[in-house]
Order: structure tokens, then C-alpha cells, then sequence
């Protein structure tokens, strides 16, 4: 039998995938109810992300809340006022580049944050079995591949860095949640997501915005490490179709069945913007500098996701060229987001245009 929720509480809304998510939820995943986000906004964090949507149901289907995930008082106040029945937690310290220049972040909001929202929503909802905490994890949390083989839910956890320890820190704790005190939950564990509105820290929109300004691509080491990229309304269908009928207690990885080596989707990525843009891919080409590795850089990461589309009949509905070249042209539209996102000006747009909310 499938869940139903009136009211979902989204950790992270602001971010890349929250923002993306509580879109996919109002115009395609076709839930009815009300979305609070719950978001700290830390330099991840944009509200300018997720104002179309606020435009259309603000105060009505869509409240935001914001709050520091870690922040006890803060959380229980805001269970209290929209008393949700289920929990989607994005809301983390996401870049690994990040965590290895300062993981105390990342241990505070991953692992603490993290039990903070879990302990709330489990004294909140009292043995309530018509709820549920959805965690969205990472694929990291498996370390790294060789050549062959690929990651299942089965795999023995091994993270690297200090973000994918932070992770791993707080699939465990929610795994324990629901085994000792019987809180419902369920897991997903995705690779790599590229789509609108990703912060240009990660691979795609720094590169795809570098081009066009002309500066360096930077790529780590030989170019050679492997990811297996997903587009985000594919990782979003995942999540709430897990939400919606998978196994409470039970794990779920998501995956786009995707590999491709850094070097060689740079490459693609470049014939795109250089289409796009009706430059000569050789403009951009030329600015590809390779440049120290990342400490511990995982070597492969792929996915095995026969799980989720066996039991749960989901699968990827993006071609990865078509979803690429979606990307680019994202970027290229609209460019006073990049502009803010890039100068910091975004700060300040929160200033201006929530103070008055
Ligand atoms: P992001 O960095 O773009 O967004 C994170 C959001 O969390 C921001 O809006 C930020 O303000 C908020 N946040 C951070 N600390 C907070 C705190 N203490 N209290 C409240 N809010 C806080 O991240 P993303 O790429 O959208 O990732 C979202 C989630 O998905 C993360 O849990 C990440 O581990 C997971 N994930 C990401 C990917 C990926 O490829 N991006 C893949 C698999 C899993
Ligand atoms: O696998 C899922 C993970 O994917 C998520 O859990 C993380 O939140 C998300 O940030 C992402 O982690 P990665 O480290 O794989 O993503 P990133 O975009 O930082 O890097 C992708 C690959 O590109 C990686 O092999 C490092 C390399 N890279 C990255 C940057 C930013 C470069 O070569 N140059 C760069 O400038």
C-alpha cells in the first residue's frame, strides 16, 4: 500500500537537490499536501532557488522555516507549529573539497544535525507508525571501486573523507533509530547529480561557468576517476517513490547507470557549451589545466540500483546528453543567478527580499 502525507518536512530546501525536489513534488511527483522547508542557509543555502515556487503557494501549500538542523529548541518548534508526518533530510555540508579543509562542519551538521532531527521527530511522534524520516545519503558512504564491480545495498561501508564519514556517521545513527525505538524510516544512497541550480563548487557548473568566463577547467590528477552521474529529477522521482512505497527500515541505492571519467565528460560538456554558444570547442579545450589531486580522491564510485527498480519500479527517465545539455542551457539562461551565486550577492538578496515576508 502506497503512504500518503499531508505535511512534509524538507531539510536542505534551499540547497541543489531540496530546491530541485520541492519543485518535482508540486508540479510533477503529484503530492497534494503542504511543504515546510527547514533551512539554516549556509553558503549552500539560496532561496532565490525556490522562489518560483514560493510565488505560487507561499503561506498556503509552501512555509519556510529558517533553522540550524542542530539547533533543538529550534526544530521542535517548528514539529510543534506544522506537526509534519514525514520528514525528507537533505539538509548537510555536501562538498568533499570542503570537508577536507575543515570537517568540523561537517560532523556538527551531518552526524549531529542529523540525530537532532531524528530524536525530535521520534519523541514527537510518540510509536506513530503513519509516519516516516526519509534520510537521502550517498553513495560515498561504500569508499571506493577498482576496475570492476559495483556498489549494492549490500556493500560494507568504508567512507574516505571526512564528508563521506560524516554520512556514513548519520545513515548509521538512522539505522539505529529504527531499530531500537521502532522510528519509520527509510534510506537512498545516490551517486552523483548534476541539474539546475547546483552550487558552481561542483564539478558540472564550475566548469560550465569557467568557460565562460574564460578561466581555467580544473582537473584533479590524471582525469581518470570514475563517476556515475544522475540527473536531480531522477534522483527526486527515486526519493519519493521510495517514500511513498518502500520498506520501512530497508535502504535503497539510486544510481543513473552512468559512468563516465572525469577527462571524458569534460570533454562532452565542452562540445556542448561550445555548440551552444557557436564558439570552437579548441577556445574552451585549451583552458583544461590538470592540477593537484584531491587527498584520498575516491577512485570509482558505481551503482547498483536493481534494487529500487526491481521492488519499486523506478528508472531513470533522463538521457544523460539530453540531460547534460539541459544543464548547459539552465546556466546559460539565466545568468543574473549565476551573477549573484558567483559575487556573493545572493546574501544579500535573501536580506531583501524575505525580510519583509
Ligand atoms: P547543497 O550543499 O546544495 O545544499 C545543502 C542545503 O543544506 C543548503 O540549502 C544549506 O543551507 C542546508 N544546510 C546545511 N547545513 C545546515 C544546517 N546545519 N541546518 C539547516 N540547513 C543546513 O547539497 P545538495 O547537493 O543539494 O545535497 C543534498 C543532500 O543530498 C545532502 O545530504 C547530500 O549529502 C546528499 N547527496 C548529494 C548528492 C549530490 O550529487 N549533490 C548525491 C547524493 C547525495
Ligand atoms: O557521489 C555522490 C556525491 O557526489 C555527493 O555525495 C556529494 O555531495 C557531491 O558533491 C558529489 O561528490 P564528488 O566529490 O564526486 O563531486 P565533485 O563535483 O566535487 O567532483 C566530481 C569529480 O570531479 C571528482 O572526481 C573530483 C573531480 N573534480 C571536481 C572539481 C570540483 C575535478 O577534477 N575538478 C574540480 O574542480
Amino acid at each position: 500500500m502506497e503512504r500518503k502525507f499531508k505535511t512534509l518536512l524538507v531539510t536542505g530546501g534551499a540547497g541543489f537537490i531540496g530546491s530541485n525536489l520541492i519543485r518535482y513534488l508540486f508540479e510533477k511527483g503529484g503530492f497534494e499536501g503542504r511543504i515546510v522547508n527547514l533551512d539554516g542557509l549556509t553558503y549552500a543555502g539560496n532561496p532565490e532557488s525556490i522562489d518560483d515556487i514560493y510565488k505560487l503557494h507561499g503561506g498556503k501549500r509552501y512555509f519556510f522555516e529558517k533553522a540550524d538542523i542542530c539547533d533543538r529548541p529550534a526544530v521542535e518548534a517548528i514539529f510543534r507549529k506544522y506537526e509534519p508526518d514525514a520528514i525528507v533530510h537533505l539538509a548537510a555540508e555536501s562538498h568533499v573539497d570542503r570537508s577536507i579543509l575543515g570537517p568540523e562542519a561537517f560532523i556538527r551538521t551531518n552526524v549531529l544535525g542529523t540525530y537532532t532531527l531524528l530524536d525530535v521527530a521520534t519523541k514527537a511522534w510518540k510509536g506513530r507508525e503513519d509516519v516516516l524520516f526519509h534520510h537521502v545519503s550517498t553513495d560515498e558512504v561504500y569508499g571506493s571501486l577498482g576496475d570492476s564491480g559495483y556498489f549494492t545495498e549490500t556493500t560494507a561501508y568504508d567512507p574516505r573523507s571526512p564528508y563521506s564519514a560524516s554520512k556514513a556517521g548519520s545513515d548509521h545513527l538512522v539505522m539505529a533509530y529504527h531499530h531500537t525505538y521502532g522510528l519509520p524510516i527509510t534510506l537512498s544512497n545516490c551517486s552523483n547529480n548534476y541539474g539546475p541550480y547546483q552550487f558552481p563548487e561542483k564539478l558540472i557548473p564550475l566548469m560550465i561557468l569557467n568557460m565562460l568566463e574564460g578561466k581555467a577547467l580544473p582537473v584533479y590528477g590524471d582525469g581518470k576517476n570514475i563517476r556515475d552521474w544522475l540527473y536531480v529529477e531522477d534522483h527526486n522521482s527515486a526519493v519519493w517513490t521510495i517514500m511513498r512505497k518502500g520498506e520501512a527500515g530497508r535502504s535503497y541505492n539510486i544510481g543513473g547507470e552512468n559512468e563516465w571519467e572525469n577527462i571524458r565528460l569534460l570533454s562532452r560538456l565542452i562540445e556542448i557549451v561550445a555548440e551552444e554558444k557557436g564558439v570552437a570547442p579548441e577556445t574552451y579545450k585549451a583552458l583544461i589545466t590538470y592540477v593537484k589531486d584531491r587527498p584520498g580522491h575516491d577512485r570509482r564510485y558505481a551503482i547498483d540500483c536493481s534494487r529500487l527498480k526491481a521492488e519499486l519500479g523506478w528508472k531513470q527517465a533522463h538521457d544523460f546528453d539530453e540531460g547534460l545539455r539541459a544543464t548547459v542551457r539552465w546556466y546559460l539562461d539565466n545568468p543574473s543567478w549565476c551573477d549573484r551565486v558567483r559575487s556573493g550577492e545572493y546574501r544579500n538578496w535573501l536580506d531583501r527580499n524575505y525580510s519583509a515576508r
